[in-house]
This record gives C-alpha cells, sequence and structure tokens, in this order.
C-alpha cells in the first residue's frame, strides 16, 4: 500500500507537542508487559477514566486486554533509561528489563514504577482498534502522585516542565 502523503507532514507536526513520557504495565494470566507510552490522557472524572493507544504490533496491546487490567507509571525525570528501555531503545538484556526499577502494587497487582511522579493503577471498560494502534479506556481504581517532577517527551528529546507565571505573556 502506497503510504499516505499526509503521514510526514502530521508527524513533523505532532514533534513539538510535549507530552508526559508513562509506562504502561499489565500482568495476569496473559502475562506481564510494560511499554513506554506518551499517548496517555485524561478522559473524564465521573468515573475517573484515562486513555492509552498502543500499538497493535505490541504485545502489550493483546496482553492488556486479555488481563482487563493496565498500569500507568507517569515516570519521574530521574527515568530517562527506563523509558529507554521500555522503548527497546537500549541493547539487548538491557531492553524491557524490569531489573531496572523498583515495582509496587496497589489495587489489581499490576506493577506500578516506585518513585514515580504518579501511578495510577486501571481496569478496561472499553477497547478498541483505530488504524495501526488500540486505544483502552481504563478506569482508575487507585492512584497516587509521588511528588517527582515528570518525565516530558517533545521534539524527538527528553525533558522537563518548567513552571512559568500565567500572566507572562
Ligand atoms: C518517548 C516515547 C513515547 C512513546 N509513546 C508510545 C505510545 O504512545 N504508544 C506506543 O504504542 N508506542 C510508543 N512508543 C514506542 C514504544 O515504546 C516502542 O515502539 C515499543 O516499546 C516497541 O518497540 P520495539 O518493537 O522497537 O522494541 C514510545 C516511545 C518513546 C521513546
Amino acid at each position: 500500500m502506497p503510504k499516505d502523503p499526509r503521514v510526514t507532514d502530521f508527524l513533523t507536526a505532532m514533534r513539538p507537542a510535549a507530552a508526559s513520557v508513562t509506562l504502561v504495565s499489565t500482568a495476569g494470566p496473559a502475562g506481564r508487559y510494560a511499554q513506554t507510552v506518551s499517548s496517555m490522557c485524561s478522559v473524564t472524572l465521573a468515573p475517573p477514566t484515562l486513555a492509552v493507544c498502543i500499538s497493535l504490533t505490541s504485545p502489550l496491546a493483546d496482553a492488556l486486554t486479555r488481563n482487563g487490567v493496565f498500569g500507568v507509571s507517569i515516570l519521574a525525570d530521574r527515568h530517562i533509561q527506563l523509558a529507554q528501555s521500555f522503548a527497546g531503545r537500549l541493547s539487548g538484556a538491557e531492553n524491557y528489563n524490569f531489573g531496572l526499577a523498583q515495582w509496587q502494587q496497589m489495587y489489581t497487582g499490576v506493577p506500578l514504577v516506585r518513585d514515580s511522579a504518579a501511578v495510577l493503577d486501571c481496569q478496561v471498560t472499553r477497547s478498541f482498534e483505530a488504524g495501526t494502534h488500540m486505544l483502552a479506556l481504563g478506569e482508575v481504581l487507585a492512584c497516587r502522585a509521588g511528588g517527582f517532577p515528570a518525565l516530558t517527551y517533545s521534539e524527538g528529546s527528553y525533558g522537563t516542565h518548567t513552571s512559568r507565571p500565567a500572566g507572562a505573556g
């Protein structure tokens, strides 16, 4: 199939969008998986619900649906190596290496990164395919903010948020 000519423009247009870097994880009968994900957002407060977008080529997409639960760890600014590991960007055994982090569990038993900016423990309420990705909605059963600055991603590099006064112009 010829490549859609809008894709390059779309990728370029999305590069400045600053996003939190998260680890989305699951555990259960379908196995334990985690992956670096920036496509995560809050959806509604009633009930508290967030959305994640996971590539259909990732084993996480299938496992998350079958386990029916997932966790979101909003990584802290010192978690770059962890983010790179769970994006498959390191080498060999350093990739997808659960030994690189300390983990905790809250309600469903999914692994959540200790000392994250925040952790959220979710039950899948809906999931559907959108092109190359799966969009999953998760009702938040338990969550906690960790008090660490969040790791961000924009223009192809990692950073963190810098506060400016709302009236700064
Ligand atoms: C900062 C960052 C954000 C990412 N966000 C997403 C995302 O939102 N959804 C997704 O499916 N993959 C995302 N990825 C890519 C996956 O982590 C990566 O493709 C996946 O781990 C599989 O990699 P591999 O098959 O090359 O090992 C992101 C990667 C990085 C570094």
